[in-house]
């Protein structure tokens, strides 16, 4: 197979590179991605080149994106800019990136006729504070810039599917974590911070909820949905550990033997939603996917390898994420 990946040097989509490679060495993999926030060359340096080729170049860009789309089986999305704060800051990149970027990749799709696998979020469902967990049929009700651009690219894939027969599927994760995260992510700025003694941020009360994912258990559904994924449907993923904030803070702390004393409240993000919740009884039941890691044994994978491997994110790790007071962001 030829996979063209969207965002591969990112989080997510260079642990998918990886995995994909370790389990299909004979597959060919292009990987388009601008560099941008979130990137590091890094991530796929040991992996073998023999079948793979890098573009830096953005997704925004039809020519580059349309040139490789022509010759490959299928397309998957990973590239997004997907910092909350950041979106805050600054949504004008969010919606070109998530937005115009997902419809030259669309247009891509439609003009070769290629199936095109869309990495969406559980955040564009908005907050599920009282209630259950959101199927895929649940309305979308994102309460900040970044899950707003992704709902609209979540509707612009459904439209290209409807419209002209696109072949498409859309995955909504949950929060994701595990080696190679960017270090201005929740549970990569606490174990850094938490190993230089710093003060770590909680926003709020921190008893938002949030359900996480150990990122191998994420691109194993996704390959799952290479295989028998049916085009046209939304999968919602999740590992249904849900957990606050504070008690996520609370374990790396303890995993590395330091004190809840450093746990420094600050003053809540602008249209923070409480918890997040979807149901993926979906994908398990008509594929089989369930996921294989243990919450608390990956958790403590991912602070050994942060601690392992300060050449990774040392470089990262900007004034944001290491000033005692990285949090004092201006909206
Ligand atoms: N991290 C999570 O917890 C999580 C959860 C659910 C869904 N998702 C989704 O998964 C996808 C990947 O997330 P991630 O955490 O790996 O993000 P990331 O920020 O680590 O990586 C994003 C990658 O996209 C690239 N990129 C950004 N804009 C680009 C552009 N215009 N053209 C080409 N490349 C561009 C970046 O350079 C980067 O390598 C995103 O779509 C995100 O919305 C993430």
């Amino acid at each position: 197979m030829k996979l063209l990946i969207c965002g591969g040097m990112g989080f997510i989509g260079s642990t998918f590179i990886r995995n994909h490679q370790k389990k299909n060495p004979n597959d060919q993999i292009i990987n388009i991605d601008s560099l941008t926030t979130g990137s590091n060359k890094k991530n796929l340096e040991e992996l073998d080149k023999t079948n793979y080729q890098f573009i830096q170049d953005d997704i925004k860009n039809f020519q580059t994106v349309e040139k490789f789309a022509s010759d490959v089986d299928i397309i998957v999305n990973f590239a997004a800019e997907t910092h909350v704060d950041r979106s805050i800051s600054n949504p004008k990149q969010f919606l070109e990136t998530n937005i115009l970027g997902t419809h030259s990749l669309l247009e891509s799709a439609k003009k070769h006729e290629k199936l095109f696998i869309h990495i969406s979020t559980d955040e564009l469902y908005g907050d599920a504070e009282n209630q259950g967990s959101f199927t895929e049929k649940s309305i979308l009700n994102p309460s900040n810039p970044y899950s707003a651009t992704k709902a609209a690219a979540d509707h612009l894939v459904g439209a290209f599917a409807k419209t002209y027969g696109t072949k498409c599927i859309i995955t909504r994760c949950t929060n994701n974590f595990g080696p190679y995260q960017f270090p201005e992510k929740l549970i990569p700025k606490t174990i850094i911070r938490a190993q230089k003694d710093l003060k770590v941020p909680l926003y709020g009360d921190g008893n938002q909820i949030r359900s996480w994912i150990y990122a191998l258990d994420h691109v194993e559904a996704i390959e799952s949905l290479i295989t028998n994924g049916q085009h046209g449907q939304i999968y919602n993923i999740t590992a249904w550990n849900e957990i606050s904030n504070k008690t996520i803070v609370e374990k790396i702390l303890s995993i590395m033997g330091k004190s809840n004393d450093l746990i420094e409240y600050v003053g809540d993000r602008p249209g923070h939603d409480k918890r997040y919740s979807i149901d993926s009884s979906k994908i398990q039941n008509e594929l089989g996917w369930k996921p294989q890691f243990d919450f608390n044994d990956a958790l403590k994978e991912t602070v050994s390898w942060y601690i392992e491997n300060n050449a990774w994110w040392e470089p990262l790790a900007d004034e944001k994420t290491l000033h005692p007071q990285p949090w004092t962001l201006k909206w």
